[in-house]
């Protein structure tokens, strides 16, 4: 089969990556793609909110899967175009429909989905400029520090936290006033919740489920978890505090209830589901839901699977996943994600990276996420983040230390990393 992967980034590559192990997988492409994509598929520059395009290129290069990576076309309801496209029939799609990738798409629509099938969750309260009034009301009600969310996608940026009330009308009203665009026209306004984050991966078809090993990500940009909020420093997997016991809990009061809400509501839900979760008190609640694999994780958790992907895959599309038997190598995955100095600020591209020479590799794998190939065919960094390593290990520090250790021979200039990925654990 001939597969196309929608995305650019560090998930992207993994999932190329593991793809390209498969048997059954013929050509790869990728769109944008980048320099690491590029050396096991072809690499095609598209607009990814130009559905035509991505048509075109499916019927140009006989396609027969299409992936999707980010939660931006989705949202967009490309699965929706390629489906009723006449020519596009026999194309099979990983990824959700618009309507279920509301539950990413809305934060309102989420909160609402889970306060209806009773899925612990922050208290919260969808806000308007019409409905204003009960927004204060509501901040009044609540111990600092004030959780204001964005509705609508806002490129991982609408979620603000504020220490004072006071702070917290103003963004309010800055929020409602425009601040995000559309995405702030309705804001979620939440019960601030102190607890553990953990990544949950959900495999979903019209008639199962099946549970993909947990991930914790590390967002913020400094070590010891300080400064600003990014995309994602690096992930482990699997996530040594969760037990069996905490496992049940989070199947039999999260992730089933979420399926029967999905069939409830008919919303046909067919691909990743990444379930955020918060550990409060020793019980989880769900902060969000997002639509995709999540990025870093995709980088640990995608490595960590034995089985075949495009049987995976193959298992969503045809309604079998409940026929998958999953083989998970039990070993400790982490990944540390290379970023371009000063990001998620300011930083430049453009800046040559060496040490990538597969023979340095020493059983780590470089997945690439900001990187493209200049026309003398080296390898440039060309976003804020540049690359990640995983690595495996007996234990999640074995693994950090080993991806340390790689890193530390790629170079480019104003390279951050932060080395204690794991070690809050
Ligand atoms: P979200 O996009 O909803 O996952 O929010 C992004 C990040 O903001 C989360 O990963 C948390 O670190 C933080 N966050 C979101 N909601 C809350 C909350 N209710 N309490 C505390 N932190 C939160
Ligand atoms: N790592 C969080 C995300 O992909 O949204």
């Amino acid at each position: 089969m001939n597969v196309l992967i929608l995305g650019g980034g560090g998930r992207e590559h993994a999932i190329a990556w593991k793809l390209n192990k498969s048997p059954i997988v013929n050509q790869i492409y990728a769109s944008p793609g980048n320099a690491g994509i590029d050396q096991i598929g072809l690499c095609i520059e598209i607009d990814l909110s130009d559905f035509p395009a991505v048509k075109k290129i499916i019927l140009q290069h006989n396609i027969e899967m299409v992936v999707v990576g980010p939660e931006g076309p989705l949202v967009r309801g490309i699965v929706d175009y390629l489906n009723l496209e006449q020519d596009l029939q026999h194309i099979k799609i990983i990824g959700p429909n618009r309507n279920a990738a509301m539950l990413e798409g809305s934060k309102a629509f989420a909160k609402d989905f889970m306060r209806k099938y009773n899925i612990p969750t922050a208290n919260s309260i969808s806000v308007t400029i019409e409905t204003i009034e009960q927004g204060l009301a509501f901040l009044e009600n609540q111990y600092p520090p004030y959780v204001l969310k964005a509705d609508g996608l806002a490129a991982g940026k609408g979620v603000l936290i504020v220490d004072y009330q006071k702070k917290a009308e103003a963004t309010l009203r800055e929020m409602l006033e425009g601040r995000f665009g559309d995405a702030s026209k309705t804001v979620v306004i939440e019960e601030y919740l102190e607890g553990i984050e953990i990544s949950c991966f959900v495999l979903i078809d019209n008639n199962s489920y099946k549970l993909l090993p947990y991930a914790k990500d590390y967002k913020r940009i400094g070590e010891k978890g300080t400064g600003l909020n990014t995309g994602g420093m690096g992930a482990i997997s699997p996530v040594p505090f969760i037990d069996q016991n905490l496992s049940d809990i989070i199947e039999n009061e999260i992730i089933i209830p979420t399926i029967n809400g999905i069939r409830q509501e008919n919303l046909g839900f067919k691909g990743v589901l990444f379930i955020g979760l918060i550990k409060v008190n020793g019980r989880p609640k769900v902060m969000e839901y997002n639509v995709r694999f999540g990025d870093p994780e995709a980088e640990v958790v995608i490595p960590r699977i034995n089985n075949d992907l495009m049987e995976l895959f193959l298992s969503i599309t045809n309604d079998t996943v409940s026929d998958v038997q999953l083989n998970i190598n039990p070993q400790s995955a982490a990944t540390i994600m290379a970023v371009s100095g000063g990001y998620p600020v300011n930083y430049t591209i453009g800046e040559e990276i060496t040490g990538l020479d597969e023979s340095e590799s020493n059983s780590s794998v470089i997945f690439h996420a900001g990187t493209i190939l200049d026309k003398n065919s080296s390898i440039l960094t060309n976003g804020g983040r540049v690359l990640s390593v995983t690595s495996f290990g007996r234990n999640h520090y074995e693994a950090t230390e080993r991806s340390c250790r790689r890193l530390e021979k790629i170079h480019f200039k104003n390279k951050y990393y932060r080395t204690d990925i794991g070690h809050d654990l």
